[in-house]
């Protein structure tokens, strides 16, 4: 996994030349993308999709600006939990899908990586997480499980005794939802969530990504 993983940040970090803007993903894949970026010591500016990334950039010797210092953004470059072969996805299991959606349909394009396992058919198997304000959160999930969902709140650390939720970089708690089945239409589940007060914005991504870069455990890659 960890070998698709890098060559695939590594094959998107080809993709990028002096001069461009470019956002940076969140994530374990993203990372190897940004530690490319750092290697090749291009002259680019980039913008963040969480702290995290901001931090690593920025510890490497990347140029980070804040996203309202820009007015362009020509890649941003991201993994993610889920693809089908839509190129819809399911991401936020790091956290920061808000963020990421936010950066990556501000930008001309996205391109995401990923390793082999993240490949599905449905989208469905993995969680989908949910952000929802601190403010009125036991009443948002309550709606979202009498749509018929179940979730369970994010905790930052799953392994301590004391489970305190996990808070996004926006401040806010994440709900993750369980699918009994694969989805066969991830658009209803994400319109009908999204329209309860105190959500944020679920991991769904529907016609952002316009290409993907998948790595193989052989160290190939292939294109979706
Ligand atoms: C972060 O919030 C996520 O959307 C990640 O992009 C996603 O979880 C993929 O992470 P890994 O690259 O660590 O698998």
């Amino acid at each position: 996994m960890e070998i698709g993983k890098k060559v695939a940040g590594e094959k998107a970090a080809t993709l990028i030349e002096d001069g461009m803007v470019v956002g940076l993903g969140t994530g374990s894949t993203a990372l190897y993308f940004i530690q490319a970026l750092i290697d090749k010591k291009l002259r680019i500016k980039t913008v963040a999709s969480s702290k995290r990334s901001e931090e690593i950039a920025k510890k490497g010797g990347l140029h980070v600006l804040d996203i309202n210092e820009v007015t362009h953004i020509d890649l941003t470059v991201d993994g993610t939990d889920e693809i089908d072969p839509q190129k819809r996805l399911i991401k936020g299991g790091g956290g920061a899908h808000t963020r990421e959606k936010i950066l990556a349909s501000s930008s001309q394009e996205m391109i995401v990586i990923a390793d082999e396992s993240k490949v599905v058919k449905h989208l469905g198997k993995a969680k989908l997480p949910i952000e929802i304000l601190s403010y009125g959160h036991i009443f948002a999930r309550k709606k979202i499980e009498a749509l018929g969902y179940v979730g369970s709140w994010r905790v930052s650390d799953a392994t301590s005794l004391n489970q305190e939720l996990y808070v996004t970089d926006n401040g806010n708690f994440i709900l993750d939802i369980h699918f009994p089945a694969l989805l066969t239409h991830p658009e209803e589940v994400h319109t009908k969530i999204l329209a309860i007060p105190g959500v944020v914005d679920t991991g769904f991504f529907f016609n952002i990504a316009k290409r993907a870069i998948i790595g193989r455990s052989n160290g190939t890659t292939f294109n979706i």
